[in-house]
Protein backbone atom coordinates (compact mmCIF):
# COMPACT_ATOMS: atom_id res chain seq x y z
CA UNK A 1 0.00 0.00 0.00
CA UNK A 2 1.52 3.48 -0.84
CA UNK A 3 -1.36 5.94 -1.21
CA UNK A 4 -2.97 6.33 2.21
CA UNK A 5 -5.85 8.18 2.99
CA UNK A 6 -6.20 9.74 6.82
CA UNK A 7 -8.79 11.44 7.74
CA UNK A 8 -9.15 13.87 10.66
CA UNK A 9 -5.44 14.57 10.04
CA UNK A 10 -5.89 18.30 11.56
CA UNK A 11 -7.52 16.88 14.77
CA UNK A 12 -5.62 15.45 17.90
CA UNK A 13 -4.78 12.31 17.37
CA UNK A 14 -5.12 12.16 13.78
CA UNK A 15 -2.40 14.85 14.06
CA UNK A 16 -0.26 12.63 15.36
CA UNK A 17 -0.93 9.63 13.42
CA UNK A 18 -0.43 11.98 10.31
CA UNK A 19 3.24 13.29 11.37
CA UNK A 20 3.93 9.15 12.51
CA UNK A 21 3.58 8.00 8.69
CA UNK A 22 4.93 11.04 7.26
CA UNK A 23 8.32 10.64 9.03
CA UNK A 24 8.26 6.84 8.91
CA UNK A 25 7.07 6.07 5.95
CA UNK A 26 9.30 8.38 3.16
CA UNK A 27 7.86 5.81 0.43
CA UNK A 28 4.08 6.51 1.22
CA UNK A 29 2.13 9.10 0.08
CA UNK A 30 -0.25 10.48 3.12
CA UNK A 31 -2.97 12.60 1.61
CA UNK A 32 -4.87 14.35 5.05
CA UNK A 33 -8.31 14.79 4.38
CA UNK A 34 -10.24 17.19 7.10
CA UNK A 35 -13.17 19.46 7.26
CA UNK A 36 -11.35 21.68 9.50
CA UNK A 37 -14.21 21.78 12.33
CA UNK A 38 -13.35 23.90 15.30
CA UNK A 39 -11.69 21.29 16.55
CA UNK A 40 -9.24 20.67 12.60
CA UNK A 41 -5.79 22.99 13.20
CA UNK A 42 -3.37 22.92 10.80
CA UNK A 43 -0.93 24.49 13.26
CA UNK A 44 -1.09 20.66 14.91
CA UNK A 45 0.91 19.60 11.74
CA UNK A 46 3.65 22.71 11.10
CA UNK A 47 6.45 20.47 11.53
CA UNK A 48 5.15 18.27 8.27
CA UNK A 49 3.63 20.41 6.34
CA UNK A 50 6.49 21.34 3.95
CA UNK A 51 6.97 16.91 3.19
CA UNK A 52 7.23 15.77 -0.41
CA UNK A 53 4.99 12.46 0.74
CA UNK A 54 2.50 14.67 2.09
CA UNK A 55 -0.55 16.31 1.06
CA UNK A 56 -3.62 18.13 2.55
CA UNK A 57 -7.15 18.08 1.33
CA UNK A 58 -9.79 20.45 2.70
CA UNK A 59 -13.16 18.38 2.57
CA UNK A 60 -15.96 17.03 4.52
CA UNK A 61 -15.84 13.36 4.40
CA UNK A 62 -20.34 13.99 3.99
CA UNK A 63 -19.53 15.19 0.32
CA UNK A 64 -19.35 12.04 -1.09
CA UNK A 65 -18.53 13.21 -5.03
CA UNK A 66 -15.40 15.10 -3.50
CA UNK A 67 -14.58 11.73 -1.52
CA UNK A 68 -14.82 9.62 -4.68
CA UNK A 69 -12.66 12.17 -6.67
CA UNK A 70 -9.95 12.34 -4.20
CA UNK A 71 -9.70 8.34 -4.40
CA UNK A 72 -10.00 8.59 -7.98
CA UNK A 73 -6.92 10.94 -7.91
CA UNK A 74 -4.91 10.31 -5.42
CA UNK A 75 -5.30 6.08 -6.22
CA UNK A 76 -5.85 5.90 -2.51
CA UNK A 77 -5.35 2.05 -1.51
CA UNK A 78 -5.57 2.39 2.42
CA UNK A 79 -7.51 4.40 4.68
CA UNK A 80 -7.27 5.21 8.36
CA UNK A 81 -10.06 7.07 9.69
CA UNK A 82 -10.24 9.44 12.41
CA UNK A 83 -12.38 12.38 10.90
CA UNK A 84 -15.44 12.63 13.83
CA UNK A 85 -17.34 14.64 15.66
CA UNK A 86 -16.07 13.67 19.10
CA UNK A 87 -16.85 15.69 22.49
CA UNK A 88 -19.96 14.29 24.12
CA UNK A 89 -20.97 17.45 25.43
CA UNK A 90 -21.18 18.61 21.93
CA UNK A 91 -23.27 15.78 21.31
CA UNK A 92 -25.73 15.86 23.96
CA UNK A 93 -26.24 20.00 22.66
CA UNK A 94 -26.53 19.18 18.90
CA UNK A 95 -26.99 15.23 18.00
CA UNK A 96 -27.65 16.11 14.43
CA UNK A 97 -24.42 16.88 13.59
CA UNK A 98 -22.93 13.86 15.09
CA UNK A 99 -25.42 11.36 13.27
CA UNK A 100 -23.99 13.58 9.77
CA UNK A 101 -20.68 13.37 10.21
CA UNK A 102 -19.92 10.24 12.40
CA UNK A 103 -22.33 7.85 10.96
CA UNK A 104 -23.08 9.15 7.38
CA UNK A 105 -19.33 10.66 7.02
CA UNK A 106 -18.27 7.49 7.58
CA UNK A 107 -20.53 5.79 4.99
CA UNK A 108 -19.82 8.20 2.52
CA UNK A 109 -16.44 7.25 2.97
CA UNK A 110 -17.20 3.23 2.58
CA UNK A 111 -18.97 3.85 -0.18
CA UNK A 112 -16.72 5.96 -2.27
CA UNK A 113 -13.62 3.00 -1.08
CA UNK A 114 -15.75 0.17 -2.00
CA UNK A 115 -16.66 2.02 -5.72
CA UNK A 116 -13.20 2.67 -6.13
CA UNK A 117 -11.75 -0.55 -5.11
CA UNK A 118 -13.97 -1.95 -7.43
CA UNK A 119 -14.01 -5.56 -5.66
CA UNK A 120 -9.80 -5.78 -6.05
CA UNK A 121 -9.14 -5.80 -1.98
CA UNK A 122 -5.86 -7.51 -2.49
CA UNK A 123 -3.61 -4.81 -0.52
CA UNK A 124 -6.57 -2.97 -0.03
CA UNK A 125 -7.72 -2.11 3.58
CA UNK A 126 -10.15 0.19 5.34
CA UNK A 127 -9.17 0.90 9.21
CA UNK A 128 -11.74 2.80 11.07
CA UNK A 129 -10.94 4.13 14.81
CA UNK A 130 -13.12 4.17 17.31
CA UNK A 131 -13.75 4.46 20.87
CA UNK A 132 -14.67 2.31 23.99
CA UNK A 133 -17.31 4.38 24.83
CA UNK A 134 -19.42 2.32 22.64
CA UNK A 135 -19.28 -0.31 24.56
CA UNK A 136 -21.46 1.53 27.79
CA UNK A 137 -20.40 1.61 31.21
CA UNK A 138 -19.20 -0.59 33.60
CA UNK A 139 -19.80 -0.79 37.20
CA UNK A 140 -17.63 0.49 39.96
CA UNK A 141 -17.82 -2.35 42.24
CA UNK A 142 -14.44 -1.32 43.77
CA UNK A 143 -14.51 2.53 44.59
CA UNK A 144 -11.28 2.33 46.54
CA UNK A 145 -9.70 0.79 43.84
CA UNK A 146 -7.84 -3.02 43.39
CA UNK A 147 -4.39 -4.42 42.36
CA UNK A 148 -5.63 -5.34 38.76
CA UNK A 149 -4.35 -8.67 37.59
CA UNK A 150 -2.81 -7.28 34.66
CA UNK A 151 0.63 -6.66 33.78
CA UNK A 152 2.00 -4.04 31.17
CA UNK A 153 4.87 -1.45 31.33
CA UNK A 154 2.70 1.61 31.97
CA UNK A 155 0.63 -0.24 35.15
CA UNK A 156 4.08 -0.64 36.67
CA UNK A 157 3.68 3.30 37.50
CA UNK A 158 2.51 4.14 40.82
CA UNK A 159 -0.81 4.15 40.55
CA UNK A 160 -1.66 0.57 39.60
CA UNK A 161 -5.50 0.19 40.06
CA UNK A 162 -8.84 -0.95 39.11
CA UNK A 163 -12.41 0.18 40.52
CA UNK A 164 -13.76 -3.41 39.38
CA UNK A 165 -13.11 -6.75 38.19
CA UNK A 166 -15.13 -6.28 35.16
CA UNK A 167 -13.32 -4.87 31.64
CA UNK A 168 -14.78 -4.15 28.06
CA UNK A 169 -14.03 -6.97 25.81
CA UNK A 170 -13.32 -7.28 22.31
CA UNK A 171 -16.72 -9.27 22.05
CA UNK A 172 -18.44 -7.37 25.13
CA UNK A 173 -21.50 -6.16 23.54
CA UNK A 174 -22.56 -2.66 22.30
CA UNK A 175 -24.48 -0.51 24.48
CA UNK A 176 -23.58 3.29 24.23
CA UNK A 177 -25.66 6.19 25.97
CA UNK A 178 -24.62 9.13 24.53
CA UNK A 179 -25.59 10.48 21.50
CA UNK A 180 -21.46 10.62 20.49
CA UNK A 181 -21.42 6.83 21.24
CA UNK A 182 -24.10 5.82 19.85
CA UNK A 183 -23.28 7.45 16.34
CA UNK A 184 -19.80 5.89 16.96
CA UNK A 185 -21.52 2.73 16.98
CA UNK A 186 -23.36 2.90 14.35
CA UNK A 187 -20.31 4.05 12.66
CA UNK A 188 -18.72 0.79 14.13
CA UNK A 189 -21.81 -0.88 12.18
CA UNK A 190 -21.60 0.02 9.02
CA UNK A 191 -17.96 -0.77 8.62
CA UNK A 192 -18.31 -4.74 9.65
CA UNK A 193 -21.14 -4.55 7.43
CA UNK A 194 -19.45 -3.71 4.95
CA UNK A 195 -16.87 -6.16 5.46
CA UNK A 196 -19.69 -8.78 5.83
CA UNK A 197 -21.87 -8.02 2.91
CA UNK A 198 -19.05 -7.05 0.43
CA UNK A 199 -15.91 -8.08 1.56
CA UNK A 200 -14.35 -5.70 1.92
CA UNK A 201 -11.03 -5.57 3.93
CA UNK A 202 -11.48 -3.76 7.45
CA UNK A 203 -10.33 -3.45 11.12
CA UNK A 204 -12.04 -1.47 13.70
CA UNK A 205 -10.14 -0.56 16.85
CA UNK A 206 -12.02 0.66 20.34
CA UNK A 207 -9.61 2.97 22.16
CA UNK A 208 -9.84 4.13 25.17
CA UNK A 209 -9.49 8.03 26.41
CA UNK A 210 -6.53 9.70 24.55
CA UNK A 211 -3.71 12.69 26.04
CA UNK A 212 -1.20 14.71 24.94
CA UNK A 213 0.04 17.25 22.54
CA UNK A 214 -2.51 18.95 20.49
CA UNK A 215 -5.66 18.36 22.14
CA UNK A 216 -8.62 20.71 21.81
CA UNK A 217 -8.91 22.56 25.14
CA UNK A 218 -12.80 21.40 25.78
CA UNK A 219 -11.25 17.89 27.17
CA UNK A 220 -10.73 17.53 30.61
CA UNK A 221 -7.19 17.53 30.41
CA UNK A 222 -5.80 20.50 28.29
CA UNK A 223 -8.64 22.68 29.60
CA UNK A 224 -7.87 21.78 33.09
CA UNK A 225 -4.34 22.27 32.68
CA UNK A 226 -5.48 26.06 30.79
CA UNK A 227 -7.87 26.76 33.32
CA UNK A 228 -5.33 26.19 36.20
CA UNK A 229 -2.52 28.14 34.87
CA UNK A 230 -4.72 30.95 34.19
CA UNK A 231 -6.21 31.00 37.78
CA UNK A 232 -10.04 29.99 36.62
CA UNK A 233 -12.72 27.30 37.94
CA UNK A 234 -12.29 23.55 37.59
CA UNK A 235 -16.06 22.54 36.82
CA UNK A 236 -15.31 19.31 38.00
CA UNK A 237 -18.59 16.92 37.05
CA UNK A 238 -20.79 15.52 39.74
CA UNK A 239 -18.77 14.00 42.57
CA UNK A 240 -15.64 13.66 40.10
CA UNK A 241 -16.22 9.72 41.37
CA UNK A 242 -16.23 8.67 37.54
CA UNK A 243 -13.30 6.14 36.34
CA UNK A 244 -11.39 6.56 32.64
CA UNK A 245 -8.74 4.67 31.52
CA UNK A 246 -5.84 7.22 30.52
CA UNK A 247 -3.74 6.16 26.64
CA UNK A 248 -0.92 8.68 25.70
CA UNK A 249 -1.57 9.81 22.55
CA UNK A 250 1.69 8.42 20.76
CA UNK A 251 0.79 5.23 22.03
CA UNK A 252 -2.23 4.93 20.44
CA UNK A 253 -0.06 6.26 17.36
CA UNK A 254 2.21 3.45 17.63
CA UNK A 255 -0.73 0.87 17.85
CA UNK A 256 -3.02 2.11 14.87
CA UNK A 257 0.87 1.69 12.68
CA UNK A 258 0.93 -1.68 14.02
CA UNK A 259 -2.52 -2.29 13.38
CA UNK A 260 -2.73 -0.87 9.98
CA UNK A 261 -0.02 -3.19 8.70
CA UNK A 262 0.01 -6.52 10.80
CA UNK A 263 -3.84 -6.67 12.27
CA UNK A 264 -5.90 -9.08 10.85
CA UNK A 265 -8.72 -8.53 8.18
CA UNK A 266 -12.07 -8.26 10.05
CA UNK A 267 -10.35 -8.14 13.57
CA UNK A 268 -11.69 -5.71 16.29
CA UNK A 269 -8.68 -4.39 18.87
CA UNK A 270 -9.62 -2.95 21.51
CA UNK A 271 -6.25 -0.64 22.36
CA UNK A 272 -6.32 0.91 26.46
CA UNK A 273 -3.54 1.36 29.00
CA UNK A 274 -4.43 -0.32 32.05
CA UNK A 275 -4.38 2.79 33.69
CA UNK A 276 -7.48 3.74 35.10
CA UNK A 277 -8.04 6.99 37.75
CA UNK A 278 -10.91 8.95 39.27
CA UNK A 279 -11.23 12.15 37.52
CA UNK A 280 -10.84 13.97 41.38
CA UNK A 281 -7.34 11.99 41.67
CA UNK A 282 -6.57 12.83 37.89
CA UNK A 283 -7.54 16.81 38.90
CA UNK A 284 -5.41 16.69 41.91
CA UNK A 285 -2.12 15.30 39.99
CA UNK A 286 -2.97 17.80 37.03
CA UNK A 287 -3.07 20.76 39.54
CA UNK A 288 0.30 19.63 41.82
CA UNK A 289 2.10 19.16 38.02
CA UNK A 290 1.04 22.46 37.12
CA UNK A 291 1.76 24.22 40.48
CA UNK A 292 5.18 22.57 40.36
CA UNK A 293 6.16 23.64 36.97
CA UNK A 294 5.00 26.75 37.38
CA UNK A 295 7.40 27.14 40.42
CA UNK A 296 3.52 28.04 42.35
CA UNK A 297 3.86 26.81 46.24
CA UNK A 298 1.98 23.01 46.56
CA UNK A 299 -1.40 23.98 47.28
CA UNK A 300 -1.78 27.35 45.79
CA UNK A 301 -4.50 26.01 42.88
CA UNK A 302 -6.60 23.71 45.34
CA UNK A 303 -9.56 25.94 45.57
CA UNK A 304 -9.98 26.00 41.69
CA UNK A 305 -11.56 22.68 42.30
CA UNK A 306 -15.69 23.37 41.66
CA UNK A 307 -17.92 20.24 41.87
CA UNK A 308 -21.03 21.60 38.98
CA UNK A 309 -24.02 19.73 37.89
CA UNK A 310 -23.45 16.23 36.13
CA UNK A 311 -23.34 15.63 32.98
CA UNK A 312 -26.52 13.95 31.68
CA UNK A 313 -26.18 10.01 31.44
CA UNK A 314 -22.65 10.45 32.32
CA UNK A 315 -20.74 7.14 32.26
CA UNK A 316 -19.05 5.84 35.40
CA UNK A 317 -16.55 3.64 34.49
CA UNK A 318 -14.56 2.27 31.41
CA UNK A 319 -11.52 0.13 31.36
CA UNK A 320 -10.13 -1.56 28.46
CA UNK A 321 -8.77 -5.11 28.43
CA UNK A 322 -6.11 -4.96 25.75
CA UNK A 323 -4.24 -8.22 26.34
CA UNK A 324 -5.81 -9.46 22.87
CA UNK A 325 -3.38 -6.37 21.16
CA UNK A 326 -0.73 -7.28 23.38
CA UNK A 327 -0.52 -11.16 23.15
CA UNK A 328 -0.88 -11.40 19.04
CA UNK A 329 0.48 -8.15 17.78
CA UNK A 330 3.04 -7.55 21.10
CA UNK A 331 1.75 -3.88 21.61
CA UNK A 332 1.99 -2.50 25.35
CA UNK A 333 1.89 1.32 26.08
CA UNK A 334 5.76 2.40 26.08
CA UNK A 335 4.99 5.72 28.88
CA UNK A 336 3.79 4.94 32.53
CA UNK A 337 1.15 7.55 33.20
CA UNK A 338 3.37 10.09 35.67
CA UNK A 339 5.74 10.57 32.61
CA UNK A 340 2.90 10.76 29.80
CA UNK A 341 1.14 13.67 32.19
CA UNK A 342 4.70 15.46 33.00
CA UNK A 343 5.55 16.03 29.44
CA UNK A 344 1.75 16.57 28.51
CA UNK A 345 1.81 20.01 31.16
CA UNK A 346 5.02 20.42 30.06
CA UNK A 347 3.65 21.08 26.21
CA UNK A 348 1.19 23.20 27.16
CA UNK A 349 2.46 25.31 29.21
CA UNK A 350 5.74 25.84 26.98
CA UNK A 351 3.07 26.17 23.84
CA UNK A 352 0.56 28.97 25.34
CA UNK A 353 0.64 30.59 21.72
CA UNK A 354 -1.02 27.20 20.35
CA UNK A 355 -3.56 27.16 23.32
CA UNK A 356 -4.55 31.24 22.90
CA UNK A 357 -4.89 30.51 19.63
CA UNK A 358 -7.92 28.37 19.86
CA UNK A 359 -9.08 29.74 23.05
CA UNK A 360 -9.58 33.00 21.77
CA UNK A 361 -12.86 34.63 20.00
CA UNK A 362 -15.88 32.24 19.00
CA UNK A 363 -14.31 29.33 21.74
CA UNK A 364 -14.47 31.70 24.20
CA UNK A 365 -17.86 31.97 23.91
CA UNK A 366 -18.91 28.86 23.39
CA UNK A 367 -17.27 27.87 26.97
CA UNK A 368 -18.81 30.51 28.55
CA UNK A 369 -22.47 29.26 27.33
CA UNK A 370 -21.42 25.56 28.09
CA UNK A 371 -20.78 26.21 31.71
CA UNK A 372 -23.54 29.18 32.23
CA UNK A 373 -25.90 27.39 34.83
CA UNK A 374 -23.97 24.51 35.75
P1 LIG B 1 -10.83 15.73 17.31
O1 LIG B 1 -12.19 16.27 17.58
O2 LIG B 1 -9.65 16.32 17.98
O3 LIG B 1 -10.54 15.79 15.73
C1 LIG B 1 -11.50 15.43 14.78
C2 LIG B 1 -11.02 15.91 13.42
O4 LIG B 1 -12.00 15.52 12.45
C3 LIG B 1 -10.87 17.42 13.30
O5 LIG B 1 -9.66 17.74 12.66
C4 LIG B 1 -12.06 17.85 12.47
O6 LIG B 1 -11.82 19.02 11.68
C5 LIG B 1 -12.27 16.61 11.60
N1 LIG B 1 -13.66 16.52 11.13
C6 LIG B 1 -14.79 16.63 11.86
N2 LIG B 1 -15.87 16.51 11.07
C7 LIG B 1 -15.41 16.30 9.79
C8 LIG B 1 -16.03 16.09 8.53
N3 LIG B 1 -17.38 16.10 8.43
N4 LIG B 1 -15.25 15.90 7.47
C9 LIG B 1 -13.90 15.91 7.56
N5 LIG B 1 -13.26 16.13 8.71
C10 LIG B 1 -13.99 16.30 9.83
O7 LIG B 1 -10.95 14.17 17.61
P2 LIG B 1 -9.88 13.16 18.22
O8 LIG B 1 -9.95 13.22 19.69
O9 LIG B 1 -8.58 13.33 17.54
O10 LIG B 1 -10.53 11.77 17.77
C11 LIG B 1 -10.22 11.21 16.51
C12 LIG B 1 -10.95 9.89 16.37
O11 LIG B 1 -10.58 9.01 17.41
C13 LIG B 1 -12.47 10.05 16.43
O12 LIG B 1 -13.03 9.16 15.50
C14 LIG B 1 -12.81 9.61 17.86
O13 LIG B 1 -14.10 9.07 17.93
C15 LIG B 1 -11.74 8.56 18.10
N6 LIG B 1 -11.33 8.38 19.51
C16 LIG B 1 -10.96 9.45 20.27
C17 LIG B 1 -10.55 9.24 21.59
C18 LIG B 1 -10.08 10.39 22.45
O14 LIG B 1 -9.82 10.19 23.63
N7 LIG B 1 -9.92 11.59 21.93
C19 LIG B 1 -10.51 7.94 22.12
C20 LIG B 1 -10.89 6.87 21.30
C21 LIG B 1 -11.30 7.10 19.99
P1 LIG C 1 -13.75 14.18 28.41
O1 LIG C 1 -12.36 14.66 28.32
O2 LIG C 1 -14.86 15.04 27.88
O3 LIG C 1 -13.79 12.73 27.76
P2 LIG C 1 -14.97 11.59 27.76
O4 LIG C 1 -16.24 12.22 28.17
O5 LIG C 1 -14.99 11.18 26.33
O6 LIG C 1 -14.50 10.53 28.69
O7 LIG C 1 -14.09 13.91 29.94
C1 LIG C 1 -13.30 13.02 30.73
C2 LIG C 1 -13.99 12.89 32.08
O8 LIG C 1 -13.92 14.17 32.76
C3 LIG C 1 -15.47 12.57 31.98
O9 LIG C 1 -15.82 11.70 33.06
C4 LIG C 1 -16.16 13.90 32.15
C5 LIG C 1 -15.22 14.66 33.07
N1 LIG C 1 -15.18 16.13 32.88
C6 LIG C 1 -15.35 17.00 33.96
O10 LIG C 1 -15.55 16.56 35.12
N2 LIG C 1 -15.31 18.35 33.73
C7 LIG C 1 -15.10 18.87 32.49
O11 LIG C 1 -15.09 20.12 32.34
C8 LIG C 1 -14.90 17.97 31.39
C9 LIG C 1 -14.66 18.49 30.01
C10 LIG C 1 -14.94 16.61 31.63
Amino acid sequence: MKNILITGGAGFIGSHVVRLFVNKYPDYHIVNLDKLTYAGNLANLKDIEDRPNYTFVKADICDFDKIQEVFAQYHIDGVIHLAAESHVDRSIKDPFTFARTNVLGTLSLLQAAKQYWNGEWEDKRFYHISTDEVYGALELTHPQGIEPPFTTTASSSEHHLAYGKDFFYEDTKYNPHSPYSASKASSDHFVRAFHDTYGMPTIVTNCSNNYGPYQFPEKLIPLFINNIRHGKPLPVYGKGENVRDWLYVVDHARAIDLIFHKGKIAETYNIGGFNEWKNIDLIKVLIKTVDRLLGNPEGTSDHLITYVTDRAGHDLRYAIDSTKLKNELGWEPSLQFEEGIEKTVRWYLDNQAWMDNITSGEYEKYYEEMYKGR
